[in-house]
């Protein structure tokens, strides 16, 4: 049977940007549930600064209070090796580095250009591959980019390429302010792959447009086995102005299954979480599928 890595990103993409403060022990609760429902990659955090990003000021206490379980991967986002260190001084052992293709979403996001932050990440994947920790990167922008607008795909090729190089496992490629179609992704996804092998790359699908499922069924076809979603549909990204949610986690499993893709997770206790953390939050499920569900059984 086919099957479909999915890489639950709520907890961090979701939460990054959330101005109310989340409690600890909600973070920990979100991705307990995560993992009843069946999710084994769950990017739980991020070792950035927290004058850049406040939401994520209790990295070391999310961490300290996982659940750990065999069979689990909890990836961490690492800017440099500052945040290199301090995940691994609290067991990380997998981080992501993220670099753009765009220029200025880079300067918005990390202060640096794309080349300096390249730069920053070749120390730390050196001291990741003494350590056996595993490295996935990211590329932001790669259709359209909020300061600089549309992005060459291969300009993306080039800086996938880099971390892939570098020595990034697996490179996700992102539609971080949501408005590709699946024309201009495919298009992006052709030439980079031209670069990088097709199994070494992910899909990280921002819903803005609410193309993301469309995208994330066009990438499928290309080749692409991994996907990165968020349960309810949380989040935004704190420099991507206007740019909602990721794709929905539930929405994806839904439309995989659908197509007897095979994800490991249940839908059901997904849904249930779904409910739960927009609960927390007060706000709106941002799941169709989630949404639907729920409201079958009520
Ligand atoms: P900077 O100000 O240029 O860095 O920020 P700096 O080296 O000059 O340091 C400034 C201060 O930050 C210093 O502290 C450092 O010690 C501290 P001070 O002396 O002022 O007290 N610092 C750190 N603290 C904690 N952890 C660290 C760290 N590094 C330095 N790792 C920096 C550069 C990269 C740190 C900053 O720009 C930053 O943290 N940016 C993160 C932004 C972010 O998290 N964005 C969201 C995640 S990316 C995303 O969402 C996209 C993605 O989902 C894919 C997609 O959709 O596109 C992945
Ligand atoms: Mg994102």
């Amino acid at each position: 049977m086919a099957s479909v890595r999915i890489v639950e990103v709520g907890p961090r993409d979701g939460l990054q940007n959330e101005k109310q403060n989340v409690p600890t022990e909600i973070k920990l609760a979100l991705i307990e549930r995560l993992t009843v429902a069946g999710l084994r990659d769950i990017e739980v955090t991020s070792f950035v600064s927290p004058k850049w990003v406040p939401q994520m000021a209790d990295q070391a206490e999310v961490m300290r209070g996982l659940r750990r379980r065999p069979g689990m991967n909890y990836p961490v986002l690492t800017p440099n090796l500052k945040g290199f260190e301090a995940a691994v001084a609290e067991g990380a052992a997998e981080v992501a580095v993220f670099a753009s293709a765009s220029e200025g979403f880079s300067r918005k996001n990390i202060n640096c250009s794309i080349d300096e932050s390249i730069e920053r990440f070749v120390p730390v994947l050196d001291a990741a591959a003494r350590l056996g920790v595993r490295v996935r990167g990211y590329v932001s922008c790669a259709v359209e980019c909020p300061y600089d607008g549309p992005i060459a795909p291969l300009q993306v090729a080039r800086v996938t390429k880099r971390l892939h190089e570098l020595g990034c496992y697996e490179v996700s490629v992102a539609d971080t302010i949501g408005t590709a179609t699946p024309g201009s992704v495919l298009r992006m996804l052709e030439a980079v792959a031209a670069e990088v092998p097709v199994e070494h790359l992910a899909g990280h699908f921002h819903d803005t447009y609410g193309m993301a499922i469309a995208n994330i069924h066009a990438s499928y076809g290309f080749g692409l086995r991994v996907f990165d979603s968020s349960v309810a549909g949380l989040g935004g990204c704190p420099y991507a102005k206007g740019a909602t949610g990721n794709v929905a986690t539930e929405d994806v499993v839904y439309l995989l299954h659908g197509m007897g893709v095979d994800t490991g997770i249940d839908l059901d206790a997904l849904v249930d979480c779904g409910e739960w953390i927009s609960a927390q939050l007060n706000r709106d499920n941002g799941s169709r599928v989630g949404k639907a569900l729920a409201a079958k059984r009520r």
